[in-house]
């Protein structure tokens, strides 16, 4: 994988990426490092942009940095989800199918998970093309390090990066894909994060976002006040789609089951 990431320290800075990294069955432990000198450590293959932890903004952001919360997170919650907020039969495999189709990942192509948790998209995108390149992102340790046994489990490479969404450390026109899987109701800051994600893409790229939108029944609309108290936000269809809009991109697909909302955005 040919990765340069974009320094934090300065912006025109570019830090090399050794192939190693993605390498999940060797450890990689040490550091790398910009032109300018800034290093940054690489723990068991994690790359770290961050050192400290962020400050939270809520509950849901605060829990997805527990232990506990990364090591059930996929397989209890993570698989079902989408049947119980869909109201239909929504295996995980009938959203994988709807992932590649629309991303279409390509040989040697490069993509980005964005919010990644246990990389269930990253790993999606790896399975359904062996030769595209995964960075798998989140700012939580304990997801990435989750992620990183799930893939090495899965015999997947890919690179892990602890790196803050609304600062994206990568060049302009990166990517040819990003994927971001119920990560946009837990931004505390999404539209920032949207033009990042508007900035690293190429203007051939593919956007694919699932998020929850607000519900049409009263009791739906009340259960999801009461989630947003612990920080996660809901949007009507529309509302969504003007942020898509503002940031930069445009609509080419979408599909609603229940709450859930799939999206396939592209360069406006
Ligand atoms: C709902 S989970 C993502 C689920 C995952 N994409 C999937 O499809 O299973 C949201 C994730 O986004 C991460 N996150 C939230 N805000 C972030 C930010 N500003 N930068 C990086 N990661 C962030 C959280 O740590 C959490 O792991």
């Amino acid at each position: 994988m040919n990765l340069e990431l974009r320094s934090p320290e300065n912006e025109r800075a570019g830090i090399h990426v050794p192939d190693g990294v993605a390498n999940l069955l060797t450890p990689f432990n040490g550091t790398i490092c910009s032109q300018d000198g800034d290093e940054y450590p690489v723990k068991n293959n994690i790359i770290d942009l961050l050192g400290e932890e962020p400050g939270f903004t809520s509950l849901a952001s605060y829990s997805n940095h527990w232990k506990l919360t990364a090591a059930i997170y996929e397989d209890i919650w993570r698989k079902r989800s989408l049947s119980l907020l869909s109201g239909e039969d929504f295996p995980i495999e009938k959203e994988h199918e709807l992932l590649i189709e629309w991303t279409a990942p390509k040989e040697d192509g490069l993509y980005l998970d964005l919010g990644c948790s246990t990389a269930l998209y990253g790993r999606a995108l790896k399975a359904a093309q062996k030769k595209a390149n995964i960075v798998a992102l989140d700012f939580s340790s304990q997801m990435l390090e989750e992620a990183r046994l799930k893939a090495e489990a899965d015999e997947t490479d890919m690179v892990f990066l602890r790196a803050d969404g609304r600062e994206l450390p990568f060049f302009s026109k990166t990517f040819d894909g990003i994927v971001m899987g119920g990560t946009l109701n837990e931004l505390s800051e999404e539209i920032k994060v949207l033009y990042e994600a508007r900035r690293v893409i190429k203007e051939n790229g593919v956007f694919f976002v699932m998020h929850l939108i607000k519900s049409d029944a009263w009791y739906g609309r009340l259960l999801q006040e009461s989630i947003a108290l612990g920080g996660i936000k809901f949007w009507s269809k529309d509302e969504s789609n003007k942020l898509f809009e503002q940031a930069g991109f445009k609509i080419t697909e979408q599909i609603v089951r229940g709450i859930v909302c799939f999206t396939k955005l592209t360069p406006a």
